[in-house]
C-alpha cells in the first residue's frame, strides 16, 4: 500500500470534521483512546469479509441496519435487545422465504458521529455548532452542549465496548437459537397484520425444526441453528478516533480499524484526492461507500480502483441512496460500468436517505411507500442489468416510534409526534422493518424462482 499510514489522511483536505476549543485536550484524549482495547479482532472483520464475498457472489444477502445515530441518552440493554431482535426476524424471513444465507451487520456499537448539511445552526436570532453525534457534542441548543468535547470519545469508546459485549452474548449465548423464533416477535398492545404474518412463518419454521429434530438434528448438535453471526458497523467519519483503534494485526501484519468489524464512507466525505478515502484505502476491514444521486460512473470507477485495487469480493459495498425518484435513472449507468470493468462489488440499497421529507408539521419523515418503491425499483435495475441484489442498508429501530409515515400500522403525519424519538434521521419501526423485510423475501424468492 503505497504512501500509506494511519495518520496520512492528516495531509489531505477533510470535511466534516468538528473544531475542538482545546487541542491539548483533544492529544490527551487520543493518546488514552490508544491505550485502550481494540473492540473487535482482526480475524473476525476477515470472516465477515468472506461472508461478503457470498454476497458479491450472488449465494447470500447482506441485512445492514440500526440507529441513525446511537446516542447516550437511549443506552439502554432493553433497546439493544430489540435492534438485534428485528434485525433476526427480517433474517429469518429472508432466509426462509428467499433461501439465501443473510449476512447480517448492525449500525450499532459505534455509530455516533454525523455529517452535517451545515456547520452551524440558527435559532431565534443565536447561532451555534450543529449536532454532529454524541461523540462529538451534545443535542441540546446550549452553548455547553453543543460545544466538541473530546471527553466524549471515552465514552462513546465504553458504550460500545458494553454494546458489542451483550450483542456477542446475544448472539452464541441462547437469544439466536432458532427455536426462540417465535420469541423474537416484540410485545406490542397492537398486533398488526405484518406481526401476524411472521407468527405464521415462525410456526411454520417450528414445525421444520420439530421434523429435524425427530431425523436428530437439533441445535445441541448444531451449532448453527442455536448462533448466529452479527457484526458492528457505522460511519468512519471522525477520523482522530478511527485512528487511534487502527492497530496492526499480529497474525497478518496489516492494519485494521479496530473499531468496529465494517466501517463506510458517507456520501458527504467521499471525494477522492480526501482525507476519509485516504484512510479507508489502508485498513483492512470490509468498507462501504454510500453512492447518492451526484456520484458518476466514472467517479465510482476511480474510487473502486483506490478503494479495492486488487478486485477482492467482499472487501467493497457500494451502498446506493439515490431516493425513489431518482434510483430508476441514476442506477443503471453504474451498474453498466462496474460489470464493464469486472469490479466485485456487493451492492447494496440504502432506501432510507434519498427519501427524507418535512412533513406538514415540521417533522423530518420519511413515507414508507417511497422506501418500498426505492426498494423495488433497486431489485428490478439489478434484474434488469443482469447483476446481483445485494443487500439492503437500513435506519431502524426495534421500538414502536412513530418516525416514518405508512406502513402496515399507517402511521399519519399527526402521529409523529406520539413517540418521535430520534437523534437524527426518522427510522423504520419494528413494524415497518418487518414490512420491508417481507417485501425483500418475496423478490429474492422470484429472483430464484422459487
Ligand atoms: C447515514 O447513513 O446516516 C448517512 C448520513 O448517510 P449518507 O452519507 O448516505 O447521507
Ligand atoms: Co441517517
Amino acid at each position: 500500500m503505497s504512501n500509506w499510514n494511519k495518520s496520512s489522511w492528516r495531509e489531505k483536505p477533510i470535511l466534516q470534521q468538528p473544531t475542538y476549543p482545546d487541542k491539548k485536550e483533544l492529544d490527551k484524549v487520543l493518546d488514552i483512546l490508544k491505550g485502550y482495547p481494540p473492540l473487535v479482532f482482526a480475524g473476525e472483520a476477515r470472516k465477515l469479509k468472506k461472508s461478503l464475498c457470498e454476497v458479491a457472489k450472488g449465494r447470500a444477502f447482506l441485512l445492514q441496519g440500526g440507529d441513525c445515530a446511537e446516542s447516550f441518552s437511549e443506552f439502554h440493554a432493553d433497546n439493544i435487545r430489540d435492534t438485534f431482535k428485528v434485525l433476526l426476524q427480517m433474517s429469518v424471513i429472508m432466509t426462509y422465504a428467499g433461501s439465501l444465507p443473510v449476512v447480517k451487520v448492525g449500525r450499532l456499537g459505534g455509530q455516533f458521529a454525523k455529517p452535517r448539511s451545515s456547520d452551524t445552526e440558527t435559532i431565534n436570532g443565536k447561532t451555534l455548532d450543529s449536532y454532529r453525534g454524541d461523540i462529538i457534542n451534545g443535542v441540546d441548543f446550549t452553548k455547553k452542549d453543543r460545544t466538541p468535547d473530546p471527553e466524549r470519545m471515552i465514552k462513546a469508546y465504553n458504550q460500545s465496548a458494553a454494546t458489542l459485549n451483550l450483542l456477542r452474548a446475544f448472539a452464541s449465548g441462547g437469544m439466536a437459537d432458532l427455536r426462540e423464533v417465535h420469541k423474537w416477535n416484540l410485545d406490542f398492545a397492537h398486533k398488526s397484520k405484518v406481526t401476524k404474518k411472521y407468527e405464521t412463518l415462525a410456526h411454520n419454521i417450528e414445525q421444520s425444526l420439530d421434523f429435524m429434530a425427530a431425523c436428530g438434528i437439533t441445535s445441541k448438535s448444531y451449532k448453527t441453528l442455536a448462533e448466529t453471526d452479527f457484526y458492528t458497523s457505522h460511519e468512519a467519519l471522525l477520523l482522530p478516533y478511527e485512528e487511534t483503534f487502527t492497530r496492526q494485526d499480529s497474525l497478518t501484519d496489516e492494519w485494521y480499524d479496530t473499531s468496529s468489524h465494517m466501517l463506510w464512507i458517507g456520501d458527504r466525505t467521499r471525494q477522492l484526492d480526501g482525507a476519509h478515502i485516504e484512510f479507508m484505502r489502508g485498513i483492512k476491514n470490509p468498507i462501504g461507500i454510500k453512492a447518492g444521486p451526484s456520484m458518476t460512473p466514472d467517479e465510482l470507477i476511480r474510487l473502486i480502483d483506490v478503494l479495492n485495487p486488487d478486485n477482492e469480493a467482499g472487501r467493497l459495498n457500494v451502498i446506493v441512496r439515490m431516493g425513489a425518484d431518482k434510483v430508476g435513472e441514476g442506477m443503471p449507468s453504474l451498474l453498466k460500468a462496474a460489470k464493464r470493468e469486472g469490479k466485485e462489488i456487493v451492492w447494496s440499497c440504502d432506501p432510507m436517505h434519498g427519501n427524507t421529507i418535512k412533513s406538514g408539521n415540521g417533522y423530518k419523515t420519511r413515507p414508507v411507500e417511497a422506501v418500498l418503491r426505492e426498494m423495488k425499483q433497486f431489485f428490478q435495475v439489478h434484474k434488469a442489468e443482469g447483476t446481483f441484489a445485494g443487500g439492503v442498508h437500513l435506519e431502524m429501530t426495534g421500538k414502536d416510534v412513530t418516525e416514518c409515515i405508512g406502513g402496515s400500522f399507517e402511521i399519519r403525519e399527526d402521529d409523529l409526534s406520539s413517540r418521535y424519538h430520534t437523534h437524527c434521521d426518522p427510522r423504520l419501526n419494528a413494524d415497518q422493518s418487518l414490512e420491508l423485510a417481507f417485501l425483500i423475501a418475496d423478490t429474492l424468492k422470484e429472483a430464484r424462482c422459487l
